[in-house]
């Protein structure tokens, strides 16, 4: 009796088994193109962190931005892996989300004064907002993995996913310890 309320539960959720097969490969499909993208993404942060690392003035800044740009080097490889156990091809779509974050940056460095603090608050600003756009697309391709049954992939992202929090967390860090305590005292000459 319990069985049978379980089943039809189930089926009203999520079903019948055929329709269910359908939806997995729409899903399927929609996973891997969003793999792509958040390949991209990384692509871009590539060219981007070594920029960011040569605008910022605190040596512990430009140290994060070091480490985050070998971290990143190994998370675009775990993509690659990712599509290889997928049995797809490698392939970069282009993330429109991320290129306007990281075009947001560029104007934060365009608008602030070179050896400053209050550059480097801007430009701690602007990769927290970064980490936490990938947090997001890692956390949810992690889901969507698991759900497909991808385990090994899932165990990708979610390597990935701990890297870009552990990041996000050293950036509050230097910020609230010393960056923006400096900005603080910096006067406006502009
Ligand atoms: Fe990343
Ligand atoms: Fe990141």
């Amino acid at each position: 009796m319990k069985g049978n309320v379980m089943t039809s539960t189930q089926e009203a959720k999520h079903g019948s088994a055929k329709a269910h097969q359908l939806s997995d490969n729409m899903l399927r499909s929609f996973f891997i193109d969003e793999l792509k993208d958040v390949y991209d993404a990384e692509k871009q942060m590539l060219k981007a962190l070594p920029k960011m690392k040569k605008a910022a003035t605190s040596p512990e800044l430009q140290a994060a931005f070091e480490d985050h740009l070998t971290v990143t080097e190994k998370q675009a490889q775990r993509l690659e892996k990712a599509f290889e156990l997928l049995e797809e091809k490698v392939t970069a779509k282009k993330c429109e989300a991320m290129a306007g974050l990281i075009e947001e940056g560029e104007s934060i460095i365009d608008d602030t004064e070179k050896g400053t603090a209050t550059r480097d608050v801007g430009l701690i600003l602007a990769a927290q907002k970064v980490e936490h756009y990938e947090i997001a697309s890692y956390g949810g391709l992690a889901q969507l993995a698991r759900t497909l049954g991808e385990d090994e992939v899932a165990g990708l992202l979610e390597e990935t996913l701990e890297e870009e929090k552990d990041t996000d967390e050293a950036l509050t860090e230097i910020a609230e310890n010393d960056v923006n305590y400096d900005a603080a005292d910096e006067e406006d000459e502009g």
